[in-house]
This record gives structure tokens, C-alpha cells and sequence, in this order.
């Protein structure tokens, strides 16, 4: 009987050795495995952020089926975290590449410069930065040409118009859902005087997308620097439902590349741009 016990005892020790054993080793195999995995993140992408590693690995595990660049893109603009928590202020203020989305919010205060009035192809009184306005003129003025029409139904807006527009959406509608279409106040880029919503005169702008003029625009917006900044199917990203209407003066040259590789403003930002954050 002792001896039947002892063999027992020996059979539970060896079968707990070999448990520990093989727990080591997937321990070790799934280091070597994440270290891999950083180093190739750090060798190829020149926008990994050093402090974000563990962000990185998280993120890759939840979301095992994006590309390296994905991950380390969505990361750089705190897509691991929840909108409008861990805001910034919006670097590049005054200037055509400023970014303010979910994350990144300009002050009450903010009123960018060179506001100046739209002229042609409004709808009233307007404004828009000095730059993108004689751009978007000049793009009226030729898709005129193609006996089309384009006109600015909303521009800059100021903290307190974006406050009250927020505020009047919420009475007939769930925060949840006023978030999907409306940015809280210092989180609008109409406030940045670069964002213009358009309309082609006749139809509603909520129905932009069936127009002609929706169809020129897709084509060539990108020839005068401007982008549509809330595409369809990338809501995850900017956090907000598609606007056909909306679109964004960030120049011509960011504006190509953004149409070329068919990327929103925010991961063309986290590409290229964030290089003046602090990534602590
Ligand atoms: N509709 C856009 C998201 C805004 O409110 O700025
Ligand atoms: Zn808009």
C-alpha cells in the first residue's frame, strides 16, 4: 500500500514538473516572440514611439488581424483609449496642418488668423482662413466651368456657435448619438477656419453624396488642398459618421498623398505630423 502511495506521489511530482516545464517554455517562446515582434515594429516603421511598447502589444493582441503600421498608427492617435479621454492641445495651431479631433482640442479662446470673409460661393456671412479660402474660390470659380455649383453653408465657427450647436442637437437626441455627428466645443475643426461644409444650391447638404457636384469634388478636391475629412468606413478613426459635405483645407501636397493612399487627415497626422507631442 505504501508503495502504491509513493508511486503515486512520484507520478504527481513528474507530471508537475513537466507543468512547469512546458510553462517556462511558452513563458520564454511568447517573450521571444514579443521581442520579435517590437523589434520588427521598431526597424520598419519610422513612427514607433519608444514609450508606447506595451501600448503596441496590447493593442496588436486585441486586434490581431491589422498590419504593423495600423497598429502602431491607431496607437500614435490613442485609438486604444476612449474618445475624449487622454486630449491634448492641438499642435500646429495657425497653421494649415493643425489637427483637432477626438484627442486634440483647441481653447475657448482660439480664433485662428487671417479669418476673412467668403465672397463667392456662399451661402451668407462666412469666413475661412485667408489660404483656404482663395482655394476654395478658385475651385468654385472652375467647377463653374463644368456648369456645376458649389456654395459654403458653414465654416469657421467659434467655440460658443459650436457650444450652442452641441447643446441644441442634445436636446432631442442621446449624447452617445450627437457625438457620432457633432463635435463638443474646442473639438470642432470648423473652429480651426480651415473645415468647409458645402451644398450645390438645390440640394440638401445631407444629400450631398447624390450630386454631380459631390462626384467632381471626390475627383479634384484634392487638386486645391482640400480633403473629405469624415470618409465612409472609417468612422473608427475619425470618430465620426460619414459627412459627404465636410471637407478640409490641409494644402496640396498632404492633400495627395492623403487621396493616394486613401487615409484619413488623423493617420496621415500620426505618419508624419506628431513629432511634437509629449509622449510621456
Ligand atoms: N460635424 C462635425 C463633426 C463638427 O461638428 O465639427
Ligand atoms: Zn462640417
Amino acid at each position: 500500500m505504501k508503495k502504491v502511495i509513493v508511486y503515486i506521489g512520484l507520478f504527481i511530482g513528474l507530471f508537475f514538473c513537466i507543468g512547469i516545464f512546458c510553462y517556462i517554455r511558452y513563458i520564454n517562446s511568447s517573450n521571444h516572440q514579443t521581442k520579435k515582434y517590437i523589434q520588427s515594429l521598431k526597424s520598419k516603421i519610422n513612427y514607433y514611439i519608444p514609450t508606447y511598447q506595451q501600448r503596441y502589444i496590447d493593442y496588436k493582441q486585441k486586434h490581431w488581424n491589422l498590419s504593423d503600421e495600423d497598429v502602431v498608427t491607431y496607437v500614435n492617435l490613442n485609438l486604444d483609449k476612449n474618445f475624449y479621454t487622454n486630449t491634448f492641445p492641438s499642435p500646429y495651431q495657425n497653421t494649415k496642418y493643425i489637427l483637432i479631433n477626438k484627442f486634440y482640442y483647441v481653447d475657448k479662446k482660439y480664433v485662428p488668423n487671417h479669418l476673412k470673409i467668403i465672397k463667392n460661393c456662399t451661402k451668407g456671412n462666412i469666413y475661412l482662413v485667408e489660404e483656404a479660402l482663395t482655394h476654395f474660390e478658385q475651385m468654385c470659380k472652375d467647377i463653374k466651368k463644368e456648369n456645376l455649383n458649389i456654395r459654403a453653408i458653414s465654416a469657421y465657427r467659434d467655440y460658443n456657435y459650436q457650444l450652442n450647436l452641441y447643446n441644441r442637437y442634445l436636446v432631442n437626441d442621446t449624447k452617445e448619438n450627437v457625438d457620432t455627428y457633432s463635435a463638443r466645443p474646442g473639438y470642432s475643426e470648423h473652429q480651426s477656419g480651415l473645415t468647409v461644409d458645402i451644398d450645390n444650391l438645390v440640394t440638401d447638404f445631407n444629400d450631398f453624396e447624390s450630386t454631380d457636384e459631390f462626384l467632381w469634388m471626390q475627383k479634384n478636391a484634392y487638386k486645391y488642398g482640400f480633403i473629405l475629412r469624415y470618409p465612409k468606413d472609417k468612422e473608427n478613426i475619425t470618430g465620426y459618421m460619414y459627412e459627404s459635405w465636410h471637407y478640409r483645407y490641409v494644402g496640396k501636397k498632404v492633400a495627395t498623398y492623403i487621396k493616394k493612399h486613401n487615409i484619413t487627415f488623423d493617420e496621415y497626422y500620426a505618419r508624419f505630423l506628431n513629432t511634437m507631442v509629449n509622449y510621456s
